[in-house]
């Protein structure tokens, strides 16, 4: 998928008034000059880096984070309605949480975590724009997000750090201490975790729909050619085999394959 100058600009817009909106006060001013600070970097960033990944193309990330922030508080609603307590954690930290669940794949202060992928092959062939700046040390993008808001002295509460932490649902094995604990009390007091993961869920699976399922539709799906080397194959190893075959039966039955 491309987007336009337009879009990718106008997506910028929403992600600040996002903040502006729902994050008030002084965190709310220190996030905006965080993100502003970084502005030329995040707004053209992917959200990953191979296009069978979702949002692989420039301004991907803004996109999705956005996307993510509408589905977090259309869930609220639905969650609210089915009697969830909404009482254990504000719209504050679920949209704060919303907003930087991803914030790790900026890369750290000083690089980018995606560059332009510099081998041709990888681009054409495994479908790579981007590649992993190596320049960075490892760490888990939820680590990497809550590391850069503490660096940056934004604070968060107990309620985001958790559902930040734990964005990748079950997908992340790491996340099994909190979310497949059995006995009541290690379970998470609050729903926000789950709500969250919903949400990014149903914006990446969103993503992946309007970037894949045209490419399968019937007009774009290449057309199987004819193996005439799987084919030959068979024909030579069975009368091979055939030849060689002692029993009437097995032989009968081979034949008929
Ligand atoms: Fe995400």
């Amino acid at each position: 998928m491309k987007l336009t100058a337009e879009q990718i600009q106008s997506n910028w817009e929403i992600f600040l008034d996002n903040i502006k909106t729902h994050i008030p006060g002084n965190r709310g001013e220190q996030l905006t000059n965080f993100y502003k600070r970084y502005e030329e970097r995040i707004i053209l960033m992917p959200a990953a880096h191979k296009k069978e990944y979702h949002s692989a193309f420039p301004g991907g990330y803004v996109d999705h984070v956005n996307r993510v922030v509408r589905c977090a508080l259309k869930q609220y609603e639905l969650w609210k309605e089915e009697g969830c307590d909404v009482t254990t954690f504000t719209i504050e930290e679920l949209v704060f949480s919303a907003i930087n669940h991803d914030l790790g794949k900026m890369g750290d202060k000083d690089h980018e975590a995606y560059i332009p992928q510099t081998d041709q092959w990888r681009r054409d062939k495994l479908g790579e724009d981007y590649m992993f700046n190596k320049a960075l040390p490892f760490s888990s993008v939820p680590d990497r997000g809550l590391f850069l808001l503490q660096q940056h002295d934004i604070k968060y509460t107990f309620n985001e750090m958790i559902a930040i932490q734990t964005h990748d649902g079950l997908y992340d094995a790491a996340n099994e201490k909190y979310l497949k604990a059995f006995m009541p009390e290690q379970k998470p007091r609050t729903s926000l975790p789950f709500i969250l993961h919903q949400a990014d869920m149903m914006a990446a699976r969103i993503e992946f729909e309007i970037e894949w399922l045209p490419k399968f539709s019937k007009n774009s799906v290449d057309t199987p050619k004819k193996n005439y080397t799987l084919n030959s194959n068979i024909k030579s190893s069975k009368t091979k085999a055939l030849n060689s075959m002692s029993s009437p039966g097995l032989k009968n039955m081979l034949d008929s394959l």
